[in-house]
This record gives C-alpha cells, sequence and structure tokens, in this order.
C-alpha cells in the first residue's frame, strides 16, 4: 500500500469508530468506551485531518461544528409535502376514524402502528447516496429553511447511513429531552440568561440560531417517525416495519412504537401511553395513529392538508383560563424574588391551581401581566403551574400593574438586581427567615434528604420559635422538643424523630443536592457525586478541578467553590456528619475515594508488569483519574518503553513524568497520606 492509501485508510477507519460511537453514546444508550478514549480517537483524526487537509470531508465526524454562521436560513421547497395530521379529541372521534378507513378499505379489522406525537419540530433529512446533504424545517409544509448545519451538529442524525438510496428522506422531530431541558435551564438561571418556557420553545430557540455553534450547544435529540421521497433500494411494507429499518440505519426511534388492531387497541395505547407519559424522557402532546399498511395508506389518500390514514389523539388540554387575583413576592431559597401569581382557583392538568410563577419582573412586563387581568394558565408534568398569557381585550378598567419591592417582604433587607441577572434578591442571607426556611425545606425534599413529615408548617415554627436554626440542628431533637408545637401530638412527633434518624443514612449526590448550593440541581449533584466520588474531594477541590465534571462551566464551579469555602457551610457539613450523616463511599463511576482524589493521569508507550487496563484500574481504584491526553491539567504523565508524541508533549509542559515503579509508589502512598 502506499503511503497515501494507508493515511486514507487510516482516516476513514477513525471517522468509522467515531460514528459508530456517536451513535452507541447518543442513539443506544449504550457507549463502549470512555470518553476520554473517544476524545483521544477525535484528536487522532482532527490531527490527521489538518496535517493533510486534501482529505477533509464535510461529513467527517470532526466538522458536526464546522460551518459558518448564517444571516438567514435558505428556503427550500419540499418534494414531498410536510403535512399536518387531524386531531381527535374523543374516543367517538377515534371511533368515527377508524369506521371511516374500514369503509374505504372494506375490510373487518385494520392493523394500525401507534406512536407517541413528540412535541417539538419537525423536519426533513435529505440523504443522496448514503451521504446527509440538507436538512430543512417543515416552515407552511411545501417551503421550509435550510437548517443543515445546526441539525449537522446533533449526534442523532448520522452523517452517513449504511443503504445507499440514490435519494432518501428521513421526517422526524427535533426536540430536547427534559434531562436536557432541565440542565439548560440550570445554565440559563445561572448565567441570568432567558429561561425556556418549556422543551419545545427551547429546541425551536436552538434549531433556529443562526450561528451552529450556539445550537451545538444546546443538547437537541432527533427522534425519526417516517420517510419521505425514496429512490433506489424499497423500503419495507408497513409503517412499523419501516420505523425498524430506520433504527437499523441509526436513527433514533421511540421505543414506544406498537401494533394494535382496531378501535380497542387504540385506546388501550392511548391510556398506556398516558400513564406513561411523565416517565418518558421527552415531552409529548399525544399520540399518533397510522394504517400500518403503506398500500392501504396509499389507498385511503388525503383531505385537503392532511393524511386519512392518520391522526393525532390529543391529550387532554393542560391550559386554562382564569383571573389573576394579586401579584406576590416570594423570596427563594437563595433570595431570588419571585413574583408569584394568586389565582382564582381552576382545574389543569388534573389539580386546582390557585398559583402560578410568574418567573421574573422581566417576565411579568414581557406578558404584560396586570393584577385583575384574564390568564391562560398551563401545568405541564409535575412542574410548577405558569401563567402562560394575558387576555389584553378583556382587562379591567381597575387592573393594577406591579411594582418590584425595593426591600425584602419578609425581612426587610435591601432588595439589589445585579445588572446581568434577571433574577431581584433579598441581601439577608440567612438572617432572612424565609431564605432559612427554604433551605430547611430543600434539605427535607424527597429529592434530598427525604424526611418524611417535616413540612412547610412545621419549618415555620421551628424558624420562627428559633429553635432550628441550621439543617444540623434537626438531628439534635428529640419527641419532646417536636411534640410542644402546635398541632404536632406525640405520636407524629415520634414518627418525625423516626423519619430524621432514617434520613441520616443517604448517597452522596442526594446530600450534595440536599446542601442547597447556588446552581446545583439535581442533575448537577449527580454529576459532580459521580464525578468526585467522595466529598471531602468535592469540598476540596477548586475550580479548575470542579470544571473537569461534566456539564460544569465556571459558574456552577464557582458557585461550588464559594458554598464550601464558606466556614460557616463547613461547619453545618461537619454537625452533619458528626450527627451520623453516612452514604456509601466510592459511589462515584469515574472517581473512587482515594488518596489520588483530583489527579490525572495519563499513560504511554509500554510498562514493564502492568498491562495498561491494570494501571488504569489501579489509579481509578486510588481516586484518580486515566485520561487520553497530555494537557496542562494533566498531573503526571506514566511513560513505559517506546513512548508516543505524549511524552514529549510531557516534557514540553514540564509536567511530572514516572516511570512503572513511580506509579506504584504513589500508589502505595495511602497509608502515608492516612498517617498524615
Ligand atoms: S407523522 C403525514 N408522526 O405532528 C403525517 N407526526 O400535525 C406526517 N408529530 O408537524 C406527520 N409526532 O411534527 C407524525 N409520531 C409522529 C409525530 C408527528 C409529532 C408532529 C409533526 C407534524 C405534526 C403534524
Amino acid at each position: 500500500m502506499t503511503e497515501q492509501a494507508t493515511l486514507i485508510k487510516q482516516i476513514n477507519e477513525l471517522r468509522q469508530a467515531l460514528e459508530l460511537h456517536n451513535h452507541r453514546y447518543y442513539v443506544l444508550d449504550d457507549p463502549a468506551i470512555s470518553d476520554a478514549e473517544y476524545d483521544s480517537l477525535f484528536r487522532e483524526l482532527q490531527r490527521l485531518e489538518s496535517e493533510h487537509p486534501e482529505f477533509a470531508s464535510p461529513d467527517s465526524p470532526t466538522q458536526r461544528v464546522g460551518a459558518k454562521a448564517l444571516s438567514e436560513f435558505p428556503p427550500v421547497s419540499h418534494r414531498i409535502p410536510m403535512l399536518s395530521l387531524n386531531n381527535a379529541f374523543t374516543e367517538a372521534e377515534v371511533t368515527a376514524f377508524d369506521r371511516r378507513i374500514r369503509e374505504t378499505l372494506e375490510i373487518e379489522i385494520v392493523e394500525y402502528a401507534c406512536e407517541p406525537k413528540f412535541d417539538g419540530l419537525a423536519v426533513t433529512l435529505t440523504y443522496e447516496n448514503g451521504r446527509f446533504a440538507q436538512g430543512a424545517t417543515r416552515g407552511d409544509g411545501y417551503n421550509g429553511e435550510d437548517v443543515t448545519a445546526n441539525l449537522r451538529t446533533m449526534q442523532t442524525i448520522p452523517l452517513r447511513v449504511p443503504t445507499s438510496h440514490a435519494l432518501f428522506e428521513v421526517r422526524g422531530e427535533v426536540l430536547m429531552l427534559k434531562r436536557d431541558f432541565q440542565k439548560l435551564n440550570e445554565k440559563q438561571q445561572a448565567r441570568g440568561d432567558k429561561i425556556f418556557v418549556n422543551p419545545r420553545n427551547a429546541a425551536a430557540g436552538s434549531l433556529r440560531q443562526l450561528d451552529p455553534k450556539f445550537t451545538a450547544e444546546r443538547r437537541l435529540t432527533f427522534f425519526a417517525y417516517g420517510v419521505g421521497a425514496v429512490e433506489g433500494t424499497a423500503l419495507p411494507e408497513k409503517h412499523a416495519e419501516q420505523m425498524e429499518y430506520l433504527r437499523q440505519q441509526g436513527f433514533k426511534v421511540s421505543s414506544e412504537v406498537r401494533v394494535v388492531e382496531g378501535v380497542s387497541g387504540l385506546l388501550g395505547y392511548y391510556s398506556d401511553l398516558g400513564n406513561q407519559r411523565a416517565q418518558l424522557p421527552y415531552e409529548i402532546d399525544g399520540v399518533v395513529y397510522k394504517v400500518n399498511h403503506v398500500e392501504q395508506q396509499a389507498r385511503l389518500g388525503f383531505v385537503s392538508r392532511a393524511p386519512r390514514f392518520a391522526v393525532a389523539h390529543k391529550f387532554a388540554a393542560e391550559e386554562a383560563v382564569t383571573t389573576l387575583l394579586d401579584i406576590e413576592v416570594q423570596v427563594g431559597r437563595t433570595g431570588t424574588l419571585t413574583p408569584v401569581a394568586r389565582l382564582a382557583p381552576v382545574f389543569v392538568g388534573g389539580v386546582t391551581v390557585t398559583n402560578a410563577t410568574l418567573h421574573n419582573e422581566d417576565e411579568v412586563r414581557r406578558k404584560d401581566a396586570r393584577i385583575g387581568d384574564t390568564v391562560a394558565v398551563r401545568r405541564a408534568g409535575d412542574v410548577i403551574p405558569e401563567v402562560v398569557r394575558v387576555f389584553p381585550d378583556l382587562r379591567p378598567a381597575n387592573a393594577r400593574e406591579f411594582v418590584m419591592p425595593t426591600h425584602c417582604p419578609v425581612c426587610g433587607s435591601a432588595v439589589i438586581r445585579l445588572e446581568d441577572e434577571a433574577a431581584a434578591r433579598c441581601t439577608g442571607g440567612l438572617y432572612c427567615p424565609a431564605q432559612r426556611k427554604q433551605a430547611l425545606l430543600h434539605f427535607a425534599q424527597r429529592r434530598a434528604m427525604d424526611i418524611d413529615g417535616l413540612g412547610e408548617k412545621l419549618v415555620d415554627q421551628l424558624v420562627e420559635n428559633q429553635i432550628v436554626h441550621t439543617p444540623a440542628d434537626l438531628y439534635k431533637l428529640g419527641i419532646a422538643a417536636f411534640a410542644e408545637l402546635e398541632r404536632m401530638a406525640d405520636k407524629s412527633a415520634g414518627n418525625l424523630v423516626a423519619a430524621i434518624e432514617k434520613s441520616k443514612r443517604t448517597t452522596l449526590q442526594r446530600f450534595i443536592y440536599a446542601l442547597g448550593i447556588r446552581n446545583v440541581g439535581e442533575a448537577t449533584a449527580k454529576d459532580v457525586a459521580l464525578h468526585f466520588g467522595n466529598l471531602d474531594a468535592l469540598m476540596s477541590a477548586d475550580e479548575i478541578h470542579l470544571m473537569e465534571t461534566h456539564d460544569v462551566g465556571p459558574v456552577v464551579a464557582a458557585s461550588i467553590a464559594q458554598f464550601f469555602s464558606e466556614p460557616h457551610n463547613r461547619e453545618v457539613i461537619e454537625q452533619l456528619r458528626a450527627a451520623g450523616v453516612t452514604w456509601p463511599e466510592g459511589e462515584g463511576k469515574k472517581r473512587v475515594a482515594g488518596h489520588l482524589a483530583g489527579k490525572t493521569f495519563v499513560l504511554t508507550g509500554t510498562l514493564p508488569t502492568l498491562s495498561r487496563d491494570e494501571a488504569k484500574q489501579q489509579i481509578e481504584a486510588a481516586g484518580g483519574k486515566a485520561s487520553g491526553s497530555v494537557s496542562k491539567k494533566t498531573d503526571y504523565v506514566v511513560a513505559g518503553s517506546d513512548p508516543g508524541s505524549k511524552y514529549d508533549k510531557a516534557v514540553e509542559l514540564g509536567i511530572t513524568i514516572l516511570d512503572e515503579a513511580g506509579l506504584l509508589e504513589l500508589l502505595k502512598g495511602k497509608e502515608n497520606d492516612e498517617n498524615n
């Protein structure tokens, strides 16, 4: 083989390997290699491509965020229109849908494919000879916008597919998973940026970023639900089989696709999925029924803009209209002043709602919500109800505007609003009883320490009567202390003490979340718990090390470091531990407790006795991290015989270089450390 042929082969192999691992990670949720290994493959490919620009290719995994920012999205006309679906809201409408189909097809029983109705944005992806060539939004159904560069950044969109149809159009939905939405909003909040109302809006905003760099930062997911124009190899004859085919081509397809028969099958699916709705990783607003046989679909055809062979059976509306009686200000755990709408009671999303959030002052202005207005309220899943919009036409003459107070309504401290933040804050800190109460409620909540029975009424009394100042105080109280409080009988006081006792056995993740560190929600608590594996490592980490955690940026890192630098917080943590709060050590997958916690190692060359995996295992067992590439963050490079370029890099950066003996010495250091 010529040198050039070897190089091309190497580049192609790297590209294939990276696409395979992308697919395993993002589509199958089943990664086969570590992030570090992935990174080193990625960097190797980047290096080869930059040294040999003649072999660059737009469908290389390195080019997902390659394109330049646009000034606008060029129009695209769809080969096959992207139609809408007719809606059904009642069982009678579903029954009528099925009857029309049976009559037209002259058959007794119809076979349907059922699937979720994703609440995202429809897009169409065009593959030419197996390569992703263009992606567009639905637009008006006939003409959409070319968002290829942005779609290319999404790891769930394959850049190549195994079957080389001359033309292959895949249709589906771009959405943001609930988990990614939650993380995005945590980040937005930390930066004082706009909070997205729901995953759909967040996905829409992210897809329509003119600079693909910004789309890449937002985690979007593509689910395929159909095909458009196809030329070349024929597709299977049933919709559900086509979905399976799409899965084989590397696309993410909902695992909730089912084949059923007749109306009873449809309604059974509707109620099953309705029950699972809250547990699904994405938002849905109903289900879609499609006649399964493609040939039958063709016979049924279309009426105006929607197919006769499919219908969307929507879940009950989760919005309701009511009157905004007042806007009050609530002081949160970190002092944030949130305007809260007091509403005339209204039934929405399965519960009666009397309060809804208005997020912050800017939101009140943007929605132009005034006291006395008629408003639409939404309750999505188990999130806090919110005011969606107002009806200015129905505004009474005496409607009043909301004014943010200049002093905390609870403790009277000054209220400040930093220039780059959306939130106004009470400056009282833990002097402010509202903040103290919220800190305790947060600590006790189910997802944190899970102290059953420690509700708002009790916390109010405990704080107002100065019985409890910090969470640690809870563990000092006996039955007698609680029994003296209002509405507490001996029995409930006993239950509460038992619940507090039980809460002592927790997990690191819950404990970190319970501390109420600003900008650290559940997801972030989990990430840092996994990353550091033990509390001491986390408490002693500086901002640089904190930022090595997946999804932790400078703002969150600063919050965490700031929290642990506060002697008062360290004291409370010590008291909690002294009271017997514990969790299984070494919970972290990536790192466990150990004297090498926070240290990063890079291995290069062949070691005399240890295999690379053994060395890696031992480093990780001691709490260290084995990384694939040398950077300024690397603490040690362990070099064996025939070391690679990593060795040179380590020399260049002045990083400590160890041989195997040196590594073993360091690994043994444990006893010494503990005796110190
Ligand atoms: S099929 C010809 N399947 O619903 C039928 N659409 O009102 C084409 N949608 O804009 C659509 N989930 O974005 C289909 N499983 C699903 C869907 C789905 C969500 C959206 C789609 C479209 C709208 C149609």
